[in-house]
């Protein structure tokens, strides 16, 4: 594995591999990797011949209330992860290697990235946009691997691709969990011991609302109120949002009566100081 700092040098080692027929996939991250990291890479590493995973924390996806601080950093045992897991090249930039002019001028985003997390959080996906433009135009030409826990992150993302019309195909990769169903997340770090056991109530009331609409329920209202009640009853998490979308637009769902229809429910709770997030699909029967 070579590991990189500087754009001119990735982008050199790139057109190495560009010529002689490579094909390259790209994991983005902030680094923190875990098993959610772990299988985007096993995934690009299984289908490109040349993989490149970067590590950097973008400090524009955070609001000044926000973790960046905290965030948790653990870049030797990032390093030997990748290795361990067949990365080709790893791109650990500077903050001036990313923005060399300072504060850049951020992205636009559509609609997508305006409701749920982008109301909670407001410039979150500006922000994230922002650094992904940034490394898009630096790898160029490339299957990127982002997943599904941030399935409203893979939604701005592809929104932000067709308008820009980046080279890169976006594929998402299935949410990695827990045994009792928690989603992987950098932030599970923050959840106290109490709170760990409180946390996989997302993902059995995520549940508990799929069976719900395979049983025939028409109505988001109802389905919203039994995924907020269980998730009240069962936990001291503290919850920000239930909202159903439909899975390719991204548009919010009233009426769960279109057989055949794809949708999603997705959930945001704060336990304690970490603020977690989950969704499933479901289709509608
Ligand atoms: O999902 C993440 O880790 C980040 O939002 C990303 C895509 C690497 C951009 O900083």
């Amino acid at each position: 594995m070579e590991i990189v700092a500087s754009v001119k040098d990735l982008q050199n080692l790139l057109s190495e591999k560009r010529n002689s027929g490579e094909e390259i996939g790209f994991v983005p991250t902030m680094g923190a990797l875990h098993e959610g990291h772990t299988s985007l890479i096993d995934t690009s590493v299984r289908e490109r011949k040349t993989t490149v995973v970067s590590i950097f924390v973008n400090p524009l996806q955070f609001s000044a209330e926000e973790d960046l601080d905290d965030y948790p950093l653990s870049s030797e045992k990032d390093k030997e992860i990748c290795a361990n897991h067949k990365v080709d090249l790893l791109f650990c930039p500077t903050q001036k290697e990313i923005y060399p002019e300072g504060s850049p001028e951020l992205e636009e985003i559509g609609e997508i990235g305006k409701i749920l997390e982008g109301k909670s959080r407001p410039s979150h996906f500006q922000g994230v946009a922002t650094v992904v433009a940034r490394l898009f135009e630096i790898v160029g030409d490339a299957h990127v691997y982002f997943g599904e826990k941030d399935f409203q992150q893979v939604m701005v993302v592809n929104d932000l691709v067709k308008r820009r019309r980046f080279p890169v195909e976006i594929v998402a990769c299935p949410t990695i969990r827990q045994i009792d169903g928690l989603a992987l997340s950098s932030r599970n770090v923050y959840l106290t011991e109490d709170q760990r056991a409180d946390a996989p109530v997302l993902y059995r009331a995520l549940n508990m609302g799929a069976e719900l609409i395979a049983d025939g329920e028409k109505s988001s209202e109802n389905l919203k109120k039994l995924i907020s009640d269980i998730v009240r009853n069962e936990s001291k998490g503290d919850l920000d949002y239930v909202d159903v979308v439909d899975s390719e637009t991204f548009a919010p769902v009233n009426l769960l009566s279109d057989s055949g229809k794809k949708i999603r429910i997705l959930i945001a709770c704060k336990f304690g100081s970490a603020r977690l997030i989950d969704n499933i699909g479901v289709v509608i029967p």
